[in-house]
């Protein structure tokens, strides 16, 4: 395997941010006179999550998941939580938010698994979803950018094997193959 490195800018960083304001502002109307908990997928959602609480302007909670990616062994509807959640879900509004869904199984299961917990909703939010191709169709409630790629994306708290994280724009990463 080759060293990765990263391609062209997918998402400038001016584009980004004019998407999270506009993300913001929905979640903004949608739960006026609401105050919902936010949890946010560990690691990469991070970026995220801090630009849109900055554009917020509803008195919302945070809590964060981290979840084992899940392989051989793993019946599907499993989850495995690393870090759960910590703040009491029951009776609340529930913002889900990921950094990017692909096959749609990641969040279908947490959002599953959040179920348990007895919100009075949960709405999924992630900055990317790839363009629908398999089988299961990503369930999200608001979305940043439809990714036409099936390229491997980093940057803006996205990674490639750890890395890219801290760069503020998103790229193609290349050399993975
Ligand atoms: P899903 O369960 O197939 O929707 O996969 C979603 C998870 O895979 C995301 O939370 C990411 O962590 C990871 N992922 C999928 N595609 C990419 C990518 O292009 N770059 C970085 N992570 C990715
Ligand atoms: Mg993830």
């Amino acid at each position: 395997m080759n060293e990765p490195r990263l391609g062209p800018m997918l998402y400038s960083r001016d584009a980004i941010a004019a998407r999270v304001a506009g993300i913001a502002a929905q979640i903004n109307s949608r739960f006026a006179g609401r105050s919902p908990v936010i949890v946010a997928v560990l690691k990469g959602a991070t970026t995220f999550l801090a630009d849109l609480l900055r554009h917020l302007t509803l008195p919302v909670m945070v809590d964060y998941v981290r979840i084992a990616s899940y392989g051989a062994g793993t019946k599907p509807g499993e989850i495995r939580f690393i870090k759960d959640v910590e703040l009491p879900l029951q009776g609340r509004d529930v913002i889900l938010v990921d950094d990017i869904v692909d096959t749609g199984a990641t969040l279908a299961r947490l959002r599953q698994a959040l179920q348990a917990h007895h919100p009075t909703s949960v709405t999924t939010v992630a900055l990317l979803r790839r363009a629908p191709k398999r089988s299961l169709p990503p369930t999200l409630d608001l979305v940043g950018f439809e990714l036409e790629t099936d390229a491997f994306v980093a940057g803006y708290g996205i990674d490639c094997a750890e890395r890219f994280r801290e760069r503020d724009a998103i790229y193609v990463v290349e050399g993975t193959g």
